[in-house]
């Protein structure tokens, strides 16, 4: 699928002929391509939209058929009301266009949408990002594969050179997202935590970066105490993946990234219930999976002057007669004392061991994403992950990178008195509060491994690592989410 940028002006169709053309329509505005239309048309069209009730909601499409002419195929897609059209209904047009025509079996796609109020470069990547990652289809675990006809080109009409530019990072940004999402959908008997470490080495060796995995003997001599004993019920050996990407030239900075890598929570001894989706537990390496797609994007696009790791404690949280006890106290790495009062609370014990490693790296900022409380699924549902930083500054980069790649984020806050619902008698904390402000409490917990004065952030995206309804895509599954916000945050800034 190649893409391309054609014409800017008000005729972009002179210079273009493909077999189908979409047009995106306001429900409550012309624009220009409402003249293509006319012009194509001419007056059949208004009794033919009126016959077929198209009011361009959003999400609405109509596919009318030209036999014998060019396009062959046209596609109205509704993009709703004018002031209300963002990057993110450019994008859900753009996909559900992409999947309609590939049904229709177009090789040549033209996209004519209004974008004037966007950057020329922004719609055209969110534009090209849509087509490509709505055309997405996993079939590895079929037995036979569907054929999939993809366009053979896909023409951006009307958005010229600068376009282009917008397309630079197509191909790195695309492969990190699908990455992501091929990790999160394979099933646990598949992604393990030696799979991860091998996608690690993958990545290593394809985009030269340096790949280091600690095994369970080099844990325990770091002390790693809280991730090992969620590790110590599984056959499955843990794999402590660190990854690194050297710019070329100077290092003005240095960032890690960690993601919460539980190939499987069964819960442990607080076993999941059907209704705790524990057939869904695969999808608990969603943090894991979007740090492994974002350094995949990193190798390849190679962004100057920052340093990245990317560090995930990898492991099962399964149930034996070596697995840990509801009651057990630990001791991480930083030499905290926790007192284990729901095995089900894994995800923080991994990554407490991450931090406190990520900090020994003296970075300029952490990030974590994880698919860390049932909580934060609640509060924000399944569009929206959490956001908590102790600096506002990282907390406002990652909120535009977000912005920039369709992903979204609300910041919640680190309300310091909960941190009294992790008291215990015993050790020095508990790895679970109350039940009221769960994702906070969760939040909390890590801050406690973070050297003070390190920016760090904390995203939790148990509810967007999957997506039930079809959001953007088709069908439903892994979303691979995380991976455009670190990318953007990471180089700085999508095209303007
Ligand atoms: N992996 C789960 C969180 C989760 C829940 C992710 C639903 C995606 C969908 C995490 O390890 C967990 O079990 N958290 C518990 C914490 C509780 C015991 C304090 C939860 O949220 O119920
Ligand atoms: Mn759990
Ligand atoms: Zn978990």
């Amino acid at each position: 699928m190649d893409f391309r940028c054609v014409a800017p002006g008000d005729h972009p169709l002179e210079s273009w002929s493909g077999d189908s053309l979409a047009i995106g329509l306001f429900s409550d505005a012309d624009h220009p391509g409402h003249q293509q239309l006319a012009e194509l048309f001419g007056p059949a069209l208004p009794p033919l939209l009126e016959q077929r009730r198209f009011k361009a909601k959003p999400g609405e499409l109509l596919c009318i058929e030209r036999l014998g002419q060019t396009p062959a195929h046209l596609i109205l897609v509704g993009l709703g009301e004018a002031a209300e059209f963002h990057l993110t209904g450019l994008r859900n047009a753009c996909a559900n266009v992409a999947r309609s025509s590939a049904k229709l079996g177009a090789r040549q796609l033209g996209l004519l949408m209004p974008v004037e109020s966007f950057g020329t470069a922004a719609a055209a990547a969110a534009m090209a990002e849509a087509t490509r990652l709505g055309l997405y289809a996993d079939q590895r675990f079929k037995s036979e594969a569907e054929p999939q006809h993809l366009p053979e080109e896909v023409a951006l009409l009307g958005l010229g050179a600068e376009g282009w530019e917008g397309l630079a990072h197509l191909d790195a940004i695309c492969g990190g997202v699908e990455l992501a999402r091929q990790l999160v959908a394979a099933p646990p008997n598949v992604a393990t935590p030696a799979a991860l470490a091998d996608i690690a080495a993958a990545i290593a060796q394809g985009f030269g970066l340096e790949l280091k995995v600690l095994e369970r003997a080099d844990c325990e001599a770091l002390g790693m105490g809280a991730y090992l004993a969620v590790a110590q019920g599984s056959d499955l050996e843990p794999k402590f993946i660190h990854l690194t990407y050297r710019p070329a030239g100077e290092v003005k900075r240095r960032v890690v990234l960690v993601g919460k890598g539980l190939t499987f929570d069964s819960g442990g001894y607080n076993l999941k219930t059907a209704g705790g989706q524990i057939e869904m537990m695969k999808y608990d390496m969603g943090g894991s999976a979007a740090v492994l797609g974002a350094a995949r994007a990193i190798g390849q696009r190679k962004p100057e002057g920052v340093e990245v790791h990317v560090i995930v404690a990898s492991c099962e949280n399964m149930i034996s007669g070596g697995a840990v006890h509801p009651g057990d106290i630990l001791t991480a790495s930083n030499g905290t004392t926790i007192e284990i009062n729901n095995t089900d609370a894994e995800g923080r014990l991994t990554l407490a061991d991450a931090l406190v490693y990520a900090c020994q790296l003296k970075p300029d900022a952490i990030v974590d994403l994880a698919t860390l409380t049932g909580a934060c699924v609640i509060a924000l549902g399944e569009e929206i992950a959490g956001l908590w930083s102790t600096s506002d500054v990282l907390a406002d980069g990652l909120l535009s990178g977000a912005r920039m790649g369709g992903e979204a984020l609300w910041r919640m806050p680190l309300q310091a008195s909960y941190r009294s619902g992790l008291k215990s008698t015993l050790a020095d904390m508990k790895n679970t509060g109350p039940r009221p402000g769960g994702s906070i409490t969760a939040a909390l917990f890590l801050q406690d491994f973070v050297t003070q004065g390190i920016p760090w952030a904390h995203l939790d995206i148990a509810g967007t690592v999957w997506s039930e309804k079809a959001r953007g895509q088709d069908p439903a599954g892994a979303t691979g989410f995380g991976v455009q916000t670190l990318v953007n945050w990471i180089s700085g800034g999508a095209p303007a």
